[in-house]
């Protein structure tokens, strides 16, 4: 890697475009329905500005020749029923464990502090899994969650199965953003506003890079997957000119019915699929950019920023009919008797100079909370009342959830998903099936919150 000294130094002209691919596993199984992959987390060096190297932790695939620790980590990739077996060795400095956000693995396998030990330094860990959902998923550590994942522990995950559309490129999107020196390294510096609004940096990534290009094909129809694994920036994207995403999955897979939107909010955790028709000339530049969204305190519209530049290169193929049903979704079914359990999120402002603010469910910060319990297959409404001057990403371990409320738009649609945000002074309430046995965390995905107390535990028994 390019490493030089002072900011003094001219840039070389003849470094390459930051490249945003993403390396997907070596799968080290023969047999076609194991993925089997060695995954090691490590301190490493990125540039998250040019010719600049910070100091970050990443993932690293160990099976790979030669392999080196990137931001994002390596892509992992399976099929609907595929048995998945991770072999996680922890070379950090201290204690982790890593989380598959959104896939439903048994217990042992969801990777927090209360289904499993901690890998200490040093140590080693193998998560084993069947894969039951198709779509778009992420893993990241849980523990000193809002630290581990700012310095660059995170990674996509897709699952293939189900309806395919026809399109010309399917790409994943990994969204995040740092707060970064001018000498390129990670701050260190923890403001109030840091922890309010969850660490908020100056630079933002797709896949590790600031605004990549990419190329695509006048006329063509492609698949945007993305996710956000910021601590604490919503995006809300919008391409030029009236282009509009038909957004076809969620965090759970696919819809039974897409629809169309000309902003797409994704808030911390959130995953969408959608379709882009790039319907522009041969040598135009789209931006991809993310535009204001009040999540409350105040905070200052900047301005709209681009993320992403597209470069039209030549005639694309003319897009395929769309596919005429989608996935099948059922409704969990639920009345008037089904329980309801309420969940009040609050901001308690610290008191004294060096306190910091905590972050409450039902007026407890976690660790010291009450857990919930239940049985496996128990349907529940769950209230999420949000009681505090900003928004919160709810997210529950383990199943995913149907929404029953639309904040500010016109009906709920039916979908699955393990991350919803509540507006500030908003309800939201979504019906759950509970799941497997074990200890399931629920918490906000604002990590800044989540590890200062807004978080909880479901246990099922
Ligand atoms: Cu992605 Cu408990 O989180
Ligand atoms: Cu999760
Ligand atoms: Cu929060």
């Amino acid at each position: 890697m390019l490493a030089l000294a002072s900011g003094a130094c001219a840039e070389p002209t003849s470094t390459p475009p930051p490249s945003a691919e993403l390396v997907a596993f070596v799968d080290t199984n023969p047999a076609t329905d194991i993925v089997e992959v060695e995954l090691v987390a490590e301190p490493a060096t990125h540039e998250f500005l040019l010719g600049k190297p910070a100091e970050v932790w990443a993932f690293r695939d160990a099976a790979a020749e030669d392999s080196l620790a990137t931001i994002p980590g390596p892509l992992l990739e399976a099929k609907l029923g595929d048995r998945v077996i991770v072999h996680f060795e922890n070379r950090l400095p201290e204690g982790t464990t890593i989380h598959w956000h959104g896939l439903r693995v048994p217990n042992a396998a969801d990777g927090t502090p209360v289904s499993q030990m901690i890998v200490p330094p040093g140590g080693r860990y193998d998560y084993e899994f069947v894969v039951v959902d198709a779509g778009m998923y992420w893993y990241h550590p849980h523990v000193n969650g809002d630290v581990q994942v700012e310095r660059g522990l995170y990674a996509p995950i897709v699952i293939h199965g189900g309806v395919e559309p026809d399109v010309a490129a399917d790409r994943v999107f990994v969204l995040d953003d740092v707060k970064v020196e001018a000498d390129g390294a990670l701050s260190t510096v923890t403001q109030f506003l840091d922890i309010m609004l969850g660490r908020q940096g100056n630079v933002v990534l797709v896949n590790g890079v600031a605004n990549p290009t990419i190329t695509s094909a006048a006329g063509s129809r492609e698949r945007w997957r993305f996710v956000n694994a910021a601590n604490g920036r919503y995006f809300n994207l919008e391409l030029p000119e009236d282009r509009r995403f038909l957004v076809i999955g969620w965090d759970g897979g696919l819809l039974p019915e897409p629809y169309e939107t000309q902003t797409l909010l994704i808030v911390p955790g959130e995953r969408y699929d959608v379709l882009v028709e790039l319907d522009a000339e041969p040598g135009d530049e789209l931006a991809l950019r993310t535009i204001f969204y009040d999540r409350g305190h105040d905070i200052p519209d900047t301005g709209p920023r681009d993320i992403v530049t597209i470069t039209i290169d030549g005639e694309g193929p003319t897009p395929a009919a769309l596919p005429e049903s989608w996935a099948e979704v059922t409704e969990i079914p639920f009345d008037a008797n089904t329980p309801r359990r309420a969940f009040v999120l609050r901001e308690v402002e610290a008191e004294g100079d060096e306190a910091e603010p905590t972050f409450t469910i039902n007026d407890e910060a976690y660790p010291d909370s009450t857990p919930i319990f239940g049985s496996p297959g128990d349907i529940e409404i769950w209230e999420i009342d949000n009681q505090s001057e900003m928004d919160h990403p709810f997210h529950l371990h383990g199943m995913s959830f149907q929404v029953l409320d639309a904040a500010g738009a016109s009906v709920p649609r039916l979908g699955w998903k393990d991350t919803l945000n509540v507006p500030q002074d908003q309800t939201m309430r979504f019906v759950v099936q509970f799941g497997g046995e074990g200890n399931w965390m629920y918490h906000c995905h604002i990590l800044e919150h989540a590890e200062r107390g807004m978080m909880g535990e479901l246990m099922i028994e």
